[in-house]
This record gives C-alpha cells, sequence and structure tokens, in this order.
C-alpha cells in the first residue's frame, strides 16, 4: 500500500495520474443556453433566495446587478469570457475578507488533501457571510442559469487563490475523478459542474490561465498586443491575461457527470508582482449508484 502510494507521488508530473479537486467542475449546454435566453427579466428570482439588501450611502457595498459582457470563446466545452464580473467595490470587500485566511494551497491526490510542488499559490476560504460574496455567488447562481436543481444543488464554498513570483499550477482540472460524498449524509455525492476564475488583484507579470485543449469559435479580436484579453497559445489552446474583474466560465461535466479532460488549464507562473483570483465551483449531486 505504502509503495502504491509513493510510486503514485512520484508520477505526480503526470497529467493523467494526479486527480486535483481543488481547481476544477459540465453539463446541460442547450439546458443553460436556453435558460438564459428565454428567461424574462420578471420571473429570474422566483425561485431564487432575495439578494442582501443595503439602503445607505453610497459607501457601502449595494447588492445590484452587474452589467457584465460575455464573449463566447468554445461552444465545445463550453468557455465564456465575462467582462466586468465583479464590481470594484465587490473586489475590494472579497479581497479584504479573505485577506488573513491565506494558506499554501493543497491538492487532492489519492484522496488527501496535500501540499505539493505541483501547486505552489495560497488560497483562502472565503467567508459566506460576507456580502459581496453573497452577491458574487447570487451573480454567478443566475448566469448558471437552468445547469442547477435549486432543490439539490449548491454553489459550493468560494476560494481566493494568490500568485506570487514563482508561483504557478501545472495542468490539472477542477472536476473531481471521484465525487465528493455530500457532508450531509445523505445517499448522494457531488461534482464541481462548472467553474467560475475570476481575476481580482492582476498586478502581475506572467500569470495567464492557460487552456491546451480549447479552441476558439472565432478568431482572437484584432487588438494590439497589450490590450489583448487572450491569444493563442504557442504549445495549442489559449491563454488568458490576468484583468482584474473579469473572468473566465467553463462547464466541467459532460451531461452524464462525466469530467472533460479537454478542460484541463494552467495557472502559468507570475514572473513578477502579484495575482488574486476566487474560485467558484457550482455543485451539482448525483444519487450515489452503487
Ligand atoms: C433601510 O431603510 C429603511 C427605511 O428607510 C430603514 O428603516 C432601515 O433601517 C434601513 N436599513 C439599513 C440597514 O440601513
Ligand atoms: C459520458 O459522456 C461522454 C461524452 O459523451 C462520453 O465520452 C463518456 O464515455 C460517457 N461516460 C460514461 C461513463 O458513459
Amino acid at each position: 500500500m505504502a509503495k502504491k502510494s509513493t510510486a503514485k507521488r512520484a508520477t505526480t508530473k503526470s497529467l493523467t495520474t494526479i486527480s486535483i479537486a481543488v481547481t476544477t467542475i459540465c453539463a446541460l449546454f442547450a439546458a443553460w443556453l436556453l435558460g438564459r435566453g428565454s428567461k424574462s427579466s420578471v420571473d429570474t428570482s422566483h425561485s431564487l433566495p432575495p439578494l442582501p439588501q443595503s439602503n445607505s450611502s453610497s459607501s457601502d457595498l449595494r447588492c445590484e446587478d452587474q452589467s457584465y459582457k460575455t464573449e463566447l470563446i468554445s461552444l465545445d466545452p463550453l468557455v465564456i469570457y465575462i467582462r466586468d464580473f465583479f464590481s470594484t467595490q465587490e473586489i475590494n470587500n472579497i479581497v479584504q475578507a479573505g485577506e488573513n485566511r491565506f494558506n499554501p494551497s493543497v491538492v487532492n491526490q489519492n484522496g488527501k488533501m496535500i501540499q505539493n510542488p505541483y501547486r505552489t499559490s495560497w488560497s483562502a476560504a472565503l467567508p459566506a457571510e460576507e456580502p459581496a460574496v453573497q452577491c458574487v455567488l447570487e451573480r454567478s447562481r443566475r448566469f448558471l442559469g437552468t445547469v442547477l436543481d435549486p432543490n439539490e444543488d449548491e454553489m459550493g464554498v468560494p476560494q481566493l487563490v494568490r500568485y506570487i513570483e514563482g508561483q504557478e499550477y501545472n495542468l490539472h482540472h477542477d472536476w473531481m475523478r471521484i465525487p465528493q460524498a455530500a457532508f450531509d449524509g445523505s445517499p448522494r455525492s457531488f461534482n464541481r459542474v462548472a467553474s467560475f476564475f475570476v481575476i481580482l488583484q492582476d498586478t502581475c507579470k506572467g500569470g495567464e490561465t492557460w487552456f491546451p485543449f480549447i479552441k476558439a469559435v472565432s478568431p482572437q479580436p484584432k487588438e494590439n498586443e497589450e490590450g489583448r484579453l487572450w491569444r493563442e497559445h504557442e504549445d495549442g489552446g489559449l491563454a488568458f491575461k490576468p484583468v482584474a474583474g473579469n473572468g473566465i466560465f467553463w462547464v466541467n461535466l459532460f451531461p452524464n457527470g462525466t469530467g472533460d479532460t479537454r478542460t484541463v488549464h494552467a495557472g502559468l507562473p507570475v514572473t513578477g508582482g502579484l495575482k488574486t483570483a476566487m474560485n467558484i465551483w457550482p455543485r451539482q449531486y448525483r444519487p450515489d449508484s452503487q
């Protein structure tokens, strides 16, 4: 047994043997698109919990609809680039809420959460009671349209991740090879159906998010090098520049619940400065089959 796990450890560089739970989550593309497209502004909040409200001065957070813009990157797997997903105020509040909670990031290896040179960043679980966290989670839930079952599924525990010079997160996927048993003891398991990866602080060099197997539905925008949000990577796929407030959304699981290996991605090394991002991993539950 010990021998087996040592051998396993020795091959962590191999993409196929590592199962990383910390960063990854697929679903019903059509349902998602239809759900989003057909909902009227009148009934979108019908089955949703009320948004936290604040009615005082402008310095207080207001949980308002943020007028974000989406750009379709890939249909299969579904990848969407979201501009201005979080407001500056939300970013400030979220970073502040996580600031004293950073710990070395861990990866899920053979079912154990361990530190590993494969992932050298810092992570912080965010307090659910922070209003800005609630606002962005609620916005993300609405973005998902009908992907989540309101009676079964949940948005999960959001996490901050920070990279400083020299830190990176090698290729991994956010979905779990073995779905996580429900924490409430019910005979269900969940997996991360989709991922939102939103940049909060971008004062860094490097630090692109690279998806080696994603092909763009349309050519990259003809902007100058500096203004470009993503590019074709020399080793294949696409690399997204970290830009505060912007996020990448993608679907991790096929409709049958199997993880989509094409969603593998890496946080390329930060070569100076600091990058902070937020992971949102919506949980889709399924009854245990065995
Ligand atoms: C919001 O406004 C109402 C009515 O003006 C007031 O009664 C309430 O105390 C206010 N709430 C907060 C949190 O300021
Ligand atoms: C689930 O669906 C995917 C995509 O259609 C397919 O490649 C995979 O083999 C399926 N997995 C199972 C266990 O049926």
